[in-house]
């Protein structure tokens, strides 16, 4: 008797748990999985044991609790200039992962093609997949990742339903221009494509560049829907409460879904986050700081024999290591962790084809302490 057939026979453990336990297998200092190794901010705690202790522990209204909506308004509006309907343009979800399922859940039909940009974020293609849709690829420029609009036009067909961008980007920290979304105009322009902008780094943009939200465009608003995530934003990746923004018409189709999936994300969490937005320097110190753990952990590795590329924005190093090795970085990355001891992502994992130009990902949302030693371990090599 053969009880099912996957719906997912290709998906296996995604790389980030495999890089985890084998990095906890080996003692690795663990550079692999995108989530800080210091806590978040302890007034943040206590606000999350004030709302559970005043009894705020029953179901959020299903779009989320409306102070948390009306803050992250008034924190769209005083960053980008963009007014959003707090009531109909703003969904709380359980994370920008639930956010994203439900986007493409609510909209993916059979056979409709999505297009995504590699090196890419892995939740994109089994969410796509559940749903019947089909997965085209497009790569990203090589090195400095950036979308190449005529391979991108040449993607498109009378099936496209949907383009997912995500910058700033997982794993090159490249960010878009004003160019690319006059670009994105052109190409979606007279047609009914979606565009699904996974913006959970929004925050974490360096030097003179900065974050353009989709959203931002008035042509683009209509077919927008844009994710965010608390859990980058706080350095609470455990807490899974994000939101979907999206003009009224896409938040109604939309929270069909989410109602579904998960009905509401939990309520003290989402009181406390929203009490804590009304701090703005909460959220507006994040690129000094982690600009400074970019350019320490940089400094750290200035002689050592990996080349690092240019980052640009969220908290993930890309480097080179052709004056170590020739092997295939899945190779490298493994013989990493069981030899000197440090866990980090090859960069293969996020490519359909398995295109290897022999990145690494490092993740420096560390303490100093842990990317000093990190640091160490790597000048050896
Ligand atoms: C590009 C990108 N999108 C989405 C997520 C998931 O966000 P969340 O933890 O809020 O579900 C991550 C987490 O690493 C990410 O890197």
């Amino acid at each position: 008797m053969t009880l099912f057939t996957s719906k997912l026979p290709n998906t296996k453990p995604s790389i980030f748990t495999v890089m985890s336990v084998l990095a906890q297998k080996h003692g690795a200092v663990n550079l692999s999985q995108g989530f800080p190794d210091f806590p978040c901010s302890s007034e943040l705690i206590d606000l999350v044991t004030f709302y559970m202790k005043n009894g705020d522990n029953q179901y959020a209204p299903m779009s989320g609790v409306p102070e948390l909506r009306k803050q992250i308004s008034q924190k769209f509006e005083k960053l980008y200039g963009i007014t959003v309907d707090a009531k109909n343009e703003i969904t709380v979800t359980s994370g920008a992962t639930e956010g994203l399922y439900s986007a493409i859940s609510a909209f993916i039909r059979p056979n409709d093609e999505v297009i995504i940009f590699e090196p890419a974020y892995d939740s994109y293609r089994p969410a796509v997949e559940l749903n019947g849709g089909k997965i085209i690829p497009v790569k990203l420029t090589f090195p400095d990742f950036r979308i190449d609009w005529e391979a991108t036009a040449q993607a498109i067909s009378e099936r496209t339903k949907m383009l997912i961008v995500n910058f700033p980007h997982n794993p090159s920290g490249s960010v878009l221009e004003q160019e690319d979304l006059e670009e994105l105009v052109q190409l979606t322009k007279n047609t009914d494509i979606l565009i699904l902008s996974d913006e959970v780094y929004e925050h974490l943009v360096f030097d003179h560049h900065s974050h353009r939200p989709i959203f931002q465009h008035p042509e683009l608003r209509k077919r927008t829907l844009a994710v965010y995530s608390f859990g980058k934003t706080f350095h609470a990746t455990g807490w899974k409460v994000g939101y979907c923004i999206a003009s009224k018409n896409l938040s109604k189709e939309f929270r069909k879904t989410h109602e579904f999936v998960t009905f509401s994300t939990n309520t003290p969490f989402q009181k406390a986050i929203a009490e804590h937005l009304k701090k703005p320097k909460n959220y507006l110190d994040l690129s000094s700081f982690f600009q400074k753990k970019r350019d320490h952990f940089n400094q750290i590795l200035m002689d050592s024999r990996f080349e690092f590329l240019p980052t640009k924005s969220t908290y993930f190093q890309l480097a080179n290591y052709r004056q170590i090795s020739d092997e295939k970085d899945t190779d490298f990355a493994v013989r990493m962790t069981q030899e000197f001891g440090v866990a980090v992502i090859p960069i293969s994992v996020f490519y359909t084809d398995g295109t290897d130009n022999q990145l690494i990902r490092f993740c420096f949302a560390k303490e100093s302490g842990t990317l000093q030693m990190a640091g160490e371990k790597l000048i050896q090599i």
